[in-house]
C-alpha cells in the first residue's frame, strides 16, 4: 500500500490507471477507522481493480472548533489498520494545505437536503461535506465510492449532488455496521465513557422498539412521542427523531417499505446519529 499526501503525485497514479483501463475504487473517510470503515472496503470487491482510501479531517465541514480538535486522530494505525486488509493501494492523507488553497472560497450546495435532520442544527455542515467529496471525486478521479448508510443523509446528499453535477461516478450505498448490542459503529464511540457506552446501546434499542410499535398499529406520531420519552429518561439529549422517506428524506406521515427511522441524540458532548428502514 503507498501513502500518498499530495494531490500532484495522486493524480499522476489515478491518470495512469484511468490509461490502463482500472476501475477506481474510493473509500473517503476522516479516520479513526474502524470495522465500518473496512466494510466500505469490502464493498468493493468484485466492483473495483484498484482501490483508494482517503483520511482528511474536514475542517469546514466542522460547526465549531471544539469539535474539529477532539476528533480522534491515529494516521500510523489506521495506516497499518488498511495495509493489513490487503486490498488498499493507496492512502491518500493530504493535509491541509493541499485541500484548503489560501483565498478558497467556494462551497457545494445541496439545497433542501442539506438544511433539514442533522443540517438543521449543523449549519455548513453538509456544504463542508459536498463540497470535499467533490474535491476527492476530482483528484482520486474514481469510477465507483462507498458511501455508509450509517450517515444516511450525507449518502442521499451525495447522490443527489452526483445526479446534478453529472459526476461520473458510482454511488455504492453499504449497511450500517453494528456492535454486538446494536450500537452503531463510529469513531465518535471512542470518546463516550464506559458509562456512556452502556447508556449508547439504548439508542437503537429505542428505534427498534419504536418501529415495532408503529408495525403494531401505533400512530407514527404517538409512537415517536413515546421514544423521545425514553430517550430523554435514558439520559440522552435528543435532536431529532423522525421518520422519513428513503429517498428525498421528506417526513413521513404514515410509515411504509420506502421509510426509515431518523435520531441523532447526544450524550454530554457526544452527538450520536442512527437510522433504520421500517420494514
Ligand atoms: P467518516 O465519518 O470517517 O465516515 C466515512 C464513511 O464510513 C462514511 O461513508 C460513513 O457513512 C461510513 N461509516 C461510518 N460508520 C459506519 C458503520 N458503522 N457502518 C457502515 N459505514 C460506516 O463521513 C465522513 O467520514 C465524512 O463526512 C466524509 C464523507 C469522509 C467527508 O469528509
Amino acid at each position: 500500500m503507498q501513502i500518498i499526501k499530495t494531490k500532484a503525485e495522486l493524480a499522476a497514479l489515478s491518470s495512469s490507471w484511468q490509461k490502463e483501463g482500472q476501475t477506481i475504487g474510493f473509500v473517503p473517510t476522516m479516520g479513526a477507522l474502524h470495522a465500518g470503515h473496512l466494510s466500505l472496503i469490502n464493498a468493493l470487491d468484485g466492483k473495483a481493480s484498484r482501490r483508494i482510501v482517503s483520511i482528511f479531517v474536514n475542517p469546514i465541514q466542522f460547526n465549531n472548533t471544539s469539535d474539529f480538535q477532539h476528533y480522534p486522530r491515529g494516521l500510523e494505525d489506521d495506516a497499518t489498520l488498511l495495509h493489513n486488509t490487503g486490498k488498499v493501494d493507496v492512502l491518500y492523507a493530504p493535509d491541509e494545505s493541499q485541500m484548503y488553497t489560501p483565498g478558497f472560497a467556494t462551497r457545494i450546495s445541496v439545497s433542501g437536503l442539506d438544511s433539514m435532520l442533522c443540517g438543521e442544527d449543523r449549519p455548513g455542515h453538509f456544504d463542508g461535506v459536498a463540497t470535499v467529496v467533490t474535491k476527492l471525486f476530482l483528484q482520486t478521479r474514481a469510477n465507483i465510492a462507498a458511501f455508509g448508510e450509517k450517515d444516511y443523509q450525507q449518502l442521499c446528499l451525495i447522490k443527489r449532488m452526483v445526479q446534478d453535477l453529472d459526476l461520473s461516478v458510482n454511488i455504492l450505498p453499504v449497511p450500517t455496521l453494528r456492535e454486538a448490542d446494536g450500537l452503531a459503529l463510529s469513531s465518535r464511540n471512542r470518546r463516550l465513557t464506559p458509562e456512556q457506552r452502556q447508556q449508547a446501546a439504548l439508542l437503537p434499542q429505542a428505534l427498534k422498539a419504536c418501529l415495532a410499535a408503529i408495525q403494531n398499529g401505533t400512530s407514527v406520531e404517538s409512537s415517536l412521542v413515546t421514544c423521545r420519552e425514553a430517550l430523554k429518561k435514558a439520559g440522552f439529549h435528543v435532536h431529532y427523531l423522525e421518520l422519513r422517506h428513503a429517498e428525498n428524506l421528506a417526513p413521513a406521515p404514515i410509515a411504509g417499505k420506502d421509510t426509515r427511522l431518523f435520531v441523532a441524540a447526544s450524550l454530554g458532548d457526544i452527538r450520536l446519529i442512527d437510522n433504520m428502514p421500517f420494514a
